[in-house]
């Protein structure tokens, strides 16, 4: 059901897209399949340029025939198409659930507008029922996991932070040779100053809060698709 729904929402974004566009692509199940039916598109003869958010979605696209390109070539890209964790009806977001979250947010930042492609179940009152991913330096690991445990404190979360692992058991690292901590806090009624909080601590490279990047979601739902717009 759920992966009928992102591919429900996945099909309303195409509506975004126009030919010539440069476009950047997410990561994760909902954008895997956003990119699977551009590569439809692109093989009917749209023309696109794109900018992955992870090796994962290169390989996907260069697997589909999707032309590839980067951020010093384009610097700048019409529209990036994403999955979201968590959003709010402000269309702020929890990202990072597969790990992407710097490159996500490099390539939102660098793009006009920033569409967000989800399932019903991802839209919530509050930010923070899904565990915040922040990614932090290999070096000095112990020192930034204590000086996030007294930032989690002060911003009144419910959980502490886990290191994330991979299946096989070892730390989880990402496409950027980083580790990423997962911060259960349950409620984040700050998220601006809890976002300069983090970012604060010398050893963080990026969290997974998106805010007042995204300009509109397709949202699917059993009763159809919710476009919330900014
Ligand atoms: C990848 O790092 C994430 O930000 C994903 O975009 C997010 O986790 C949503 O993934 P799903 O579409 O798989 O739920």
């Amino acid at each position: 059901m759920s992966e009928e729904l992102k591919r429900v929402a996945a099909e309303s974004a195409l509506s975004e897209l126009q030919p010539g566009m440069r476009l950047g692509l997410g990561t994760g199940s909902t954008a895997r399949h956003f990119v699977d039916l551009l590569g439809q598109k692109v093989a009917e003869g749209f023309d696109c340029i794109c900018v992955p958010t992870s090796e994962a979605t290169a390989r996907q696209a260069e697997g589909l025939g999707i032309p590839l390109s980067d951020l010093e070539t384009l610097v700048q890209l019409d529209v990036t198409v994403d999955g979201a964790d968590e959003l709010d009806t402000d269309l702020n977001l929890i990202k990072g659930g597969g790990g992407a979250l710097l490159r996500e947010k490099i390539v939102a930042a660098a793009s006009d507008r920033m569409i967000v492609i989800a399932d019903g179940g991802k839209l919530v009152d509050t930010l923070g029922r899904y565990p915040l991913p922040i990614e932090v330096n290999r070096f000095g690991l112990g020192a930034t996991r204590r000086a996030l445990e007294a930032v989690l404190a002060s911003h009144g979360a419910q959980g502490g932070l886990e290191l994330r692992q991979s299946g096989e058991g070892d730390p989880f690292v990402t496409d950027g040779g980083h580790l990423i901590l997962d911060a259960f806090f349950g409620r984040i009624s700050q998220p601006e100053a809890l976002s300069r909080d983090l970012l604060d601590i010398a050893g963080v490279v990026q969290h997974g809060l998106f805010l007042h990047l995204c300009d509109r979601a397709y949202v699917a739902t059993p009763d159809g698709v919710r476009t919330l717009t900014k």
